[in-house]
């Protein structure tokens, strides 16, 4: 085993599913980690290397300046790119109360920006 390997862990996401509230369902996802890495990250290596249809918004990824990766974790707000990933599992749905969109992405302008 390789020291790097030695550090690696596994996190299982429990990720909500779909546009729907009331017809969404839990993925649940196993992804590697090590000590430091956010829920960003292991929603995004999800995304690159098992499901590319998991919908997730970002944008300045680990700055904690956009807000855009504002979700549950665990029942409480945060923000994925601030949130540890750690060992077991690790619940994430969509915002509550602001219109869903898909996944993980909810519609956050404000109502009198919205279209
Ligand atoms: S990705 Fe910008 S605050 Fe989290």
């Amino acid at each position: 085993m390789t020291p790097a390997a030695s550090r690696t862990k596994t996190a299982r996401l429990k990720v909500w599913r779909g546009s729907d509230r009331a017809a969404g369902r839990y993925q649940q996802y196993d992804v590697a980690f090590e000590d430091g890495d956010s829920v960003l990250d292991g929603l995004v290596r999800i995304r690159a290397h098992e499901d590319p249809s998991l919908a997730v918004r970002f944008s300045c990824f680990n700055a904690n300046v956009c807000k855009e990766c504002s979700m549950l974790i665990d029942g409480e707000v945060e923000y994925a790119c601030i949130a540890k990933l750690t060992e077991g599992v690790t619940r994430v749905d969509p915002l509550p109360k602001v219109p869903l969109l898909r996944d993980l992405v909810t519609d956050t302008l404000a109502k009198k920006e919205r279209l």
